[in-house]
C-alpha cells in the first residue's frame, strides 16, 4: 500500500517563499497541493474553496496549468477576479430582480448584476469567505474537505446552511468535487465550481480550437440581463447544438449580437435522474488534452469567458475575452421563479448533494468517456 498522492499544506496562496495572507474575515488562507501518479497537480485554497491551479501533462507529457487564476490573494480579492476556480453559492447564476418568495415571505438579495442577483452575493458569498479545511490521504487518491457554515440571513438567504465541498484527485486522472449542504430553514441552494479551462494552457489566446460535445438536446434560452425566458427549447438547428462535437470557433460569432455575446448558455442534460452521467467533453487537438465532465446535476452552463477583459493572471499571463471556458454543473438559472424548472429549494432534514467530476486524458490514449 502506498500513498500515491501527497498533500502539502502551503503557507497561503502567495508566491513561493512568502508566508501567506488573510482572507476577507482575517482568517489565514491556506493552499493544499494534491498530486497523482500521472503528474497531475491540483492546488486548492481555503478562500472560496477555490481551485487555483491545475497542472495536466499534454500528449507528449509536457505539463501546463490549464485553469485561470492569480499569483496572490490580492488578485483573488480584486475586481479582476471573475469567480476564477471558486465554489459558487448559495445560488449560482442569476436570480431575476434580486428577490424571491418562499413560504409566503419575500427575500431581498444584493443586486450585483444590473437589476439581478448573481452568484450568491457581494461580501459573504461562498466564493469570498474562508473555509475550514481538512486534507486526507487514501491509497489511490487524496483530497481536501472544505466546510463553511453560512449563518441564517447571510447575503439575504434564509436558514443556517452547513456546506461541505470535497475535492478528490485520484490516479484515474479524475478531479472529483462533491458538494453537500444542510439547512435549518427552507432555502434555495444551487452550488457549482467556476473553473475557467484552456486546454492549451491558461493564457493561450482563445478557445476557438476547443472541440466541445455537450450531452444535451435542450437548453433554457435567456432574455434581457441573461435571465431565462422560462422556455425549454431544442438545441437542434441552433449554434448551441453540441450533440455532435463542434469547435467553439465555428459558430461563436453567430452569437455576438445576442444577449449572451458568446456562449453563456444553460444546457438541460439528457440524464435527469441524479445519477452520475456524462455531461460534456472538450478535446484540444494540438495538445491532445481531453477534459470529460460527469455530473449528478440536471444542467450545465457553458460560458466562454465573454467578459474576460485582458486582466493579468498567474505567471504574468493575460486573459482576453474568449480565452477560457467554464463548464459549470448546476441546476437551471433563476429556478426560484420558474415552477417548470427542477426545484432548488432545500428543506430542513434533507441533504443537498451534487457531484462533478472533471477527468483528463490525452488523444494518444484513445480513451472513450464512460457512459
Ligand atoms: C457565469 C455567468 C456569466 C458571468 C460569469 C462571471 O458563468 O454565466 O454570465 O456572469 O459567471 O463573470
Amino acid at each position: 500500500m502506498r500513498h500515491i498522492c501527497e498533500v502539502i499544506m502551503a503557507a497561503g496562496i502567495v508566491l513561493a517563499g512568502s508566508t501567506g495572507g488573510a482572507g476577507e474575515k482575517g482568517n489565514a488562507v491556506k493552499t493544499f497541493t494534491l498530486k497523482n501518479a500521472n503528474k497531475i497537480v491540483a492546488r486548492i485554497m481555503t478562500r472560496g474553496a477555490t481551485l487555483t491551479e491545475l497542472i495536466v501533462p499534454d500528449k507528449n507529457g509536457k505539463p501546463a496549468n490549464i485553469v485561470l487564476g492569480f499569483d496572490d490573494l490580492a488578485g483573488y480579492a480584486s475586481k479582476d477576479n471573475q469567480y476564477f476556480g471558486c465554489t459558487v453559492g448559495r445560488v449560482a447564476n442569476r436570480i431575476a430582480g434580486a428577490s424571491f418568495e418562499l413560504d409566503g415571505k419575500t427575500y431581498i438579495l444584493a443586486k450585483n448584476d444590473g437589476e439581478n442577483h448573481l452568484h450568491g452575493g457581494v461580501k459573504n458569498s461562498l466564493d469570498k469567505v474562508v473555509w475550514k479545511a481538512k486534507p486526507f490521504n487514501k491509497e489511490n487518491e487524496s483530497g481536501v474537505i472544505f466546510t463553511y457554515t453560512s449563518p441564517d440571513g447571510e447575503e439575504g438567504y434564509p436558514g443556517k446552511l452547513d456546506v461541505t465541498v470535497t475535492y478528490t484527485l485520484n490516479d484515474k486522472n479524475e478531479l472529483k468535487i462533491d458538494f453537500e449542504a444542510k439547512t435549518d430553514k427552507a432555502t434555495p441552494v444551487n452550488l457549482t465550481n467556476h473553473s475557467y479551462f484552456n486546454l492549451a494552457g491558461a493564457g493561450a489566446d482563445t478557445i476557438y480550437d476547443h472541440e466541445v460535445m455537450i450531452n444535451a438536446d435542450k437548453y433554457t434560452p435567456s432574455g434581457k440581463g441573461l435571465i431565462p425566458t422560462g422556455k425549454i427549447e431544442p438545441v437542434k438547428g441552433t449554434p448551441v447544438d453540441f450533440t455532435k462535437p463542434a469547435l467553439i470557433g465555428d459558430r461563436i460569432d453567430q452569437l455576438i449580437k445576442t444577449v449572451t455575446i458568446g456562449y453563456d448558455h444553460n444546457f438541460v442534460l439528457r440524464s435527469q435522474d441524479g445519477s452520475l452521467a456524462l455531461a460534456a467533453q472538450v478535446r484540444h487537438k494540438p495538445s491532445g488534452r481531453i477534459l470529460t465532465v460527469h455530473t449528478t446535476e440536471p444542467a450545465i452552463q457553458l460560458y466562454t469567458g465573454n467578459f474576460l477583459n485582458g486582466q493579468k493572471g498567474k505567471d504574468g499571463k493575460t486573459y482576453k475575452p474568449r480565452s477560457a471556458l467554464c463548464l459549470e454543473t448546476q441546476h437551471f438559472p433563476d429556478a426560484v421563479h420558474h415552477p417548470n424548472f427542477p426545484s432548488i429549494i432545500l428543506q430542513p432534514g434533507k441533504t443537498y448533494r451534487h457531484t462533478c467530476v472533471y477527468s483528463f486524458s490525452t488523444e494518444s490514449e484513445k480513451e472513450s468517456p464512460k457512459r
